[in-house]
């Protein structure tokens, strides 16, 4: 879909959009799309995927610790329009790799790659999901009276 501004062709924005879990329905479009080299290759080096390993791939998605898949849909649409993935997450130095995928041409350059790119940092920088919200988490501590004061 396009709008004509001023004599000039521009995407129409794409309405809001989430980030949540994949889910298995996910796996048939995420499958086309890891086979999709034209787009693929702007990532990584590309090689097919194939079904037995996309299978086992989904069913333990969320067992690898230095990993984080995100599914992107549109707010209140089951479909995926494309993924951002948290990779080499390392607990020591606090860091890790991301990257991001929109998979359908048609709704690229719409706003959902930003989009969802801001809602996957902002859980990077939130510790704990708490009634239905990410919140920080504030660390306190109590020092322990010195042992000269309590001596005398
Ligand atoms: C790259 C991709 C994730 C961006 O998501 P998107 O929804 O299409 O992009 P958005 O509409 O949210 O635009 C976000 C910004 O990225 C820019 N952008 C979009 N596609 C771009 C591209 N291929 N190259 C460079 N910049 C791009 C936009 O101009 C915009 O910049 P701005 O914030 O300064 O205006 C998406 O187009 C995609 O998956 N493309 C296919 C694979 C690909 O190109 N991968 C490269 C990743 S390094």
């Amino acid at each position: 879909m396009r709008a004509i501004i001023a004599g000039v062709s521009t995407p129409t924005p794409l309405e809001q959009i989430q980030i949540g879990p994949i889910t298995t329905q996910d796996s048939e479009p995420l499958f086309r799309w890891f086979n999709d080299p034209q787009a693929a290759r702007l990532d990584y080096a590309w090689r097919p995927v194939d079904g037995i390993s996309h299978q086992k791939w989904i069913t333990s998605i969320g067992t690898d610790p230095t990993q984080i898949w995100f599914a992107i849909r549109r707010t209140g649409h089951a479909g995926i329009i494309g993924f951002v993935i948290l990779r080499n997450i390392s607990a020591v130095h606090r860091s890790a790799e991301l990257g991001v995928r929109i998979g359908e041409e048609g709704d690229r350059g719409r706003g959902a790659g930003k989009e969802a790119t801001r809602q996957v940092l902002q859980f990077c920088w939130q510790a704990q999901f708490i009634d239905g919200e990410w919140k920080n988490v504030i660390l306190m501590g109590a020092l322990r009276p010195r042992v000269a004061a309590r001596g005398s």
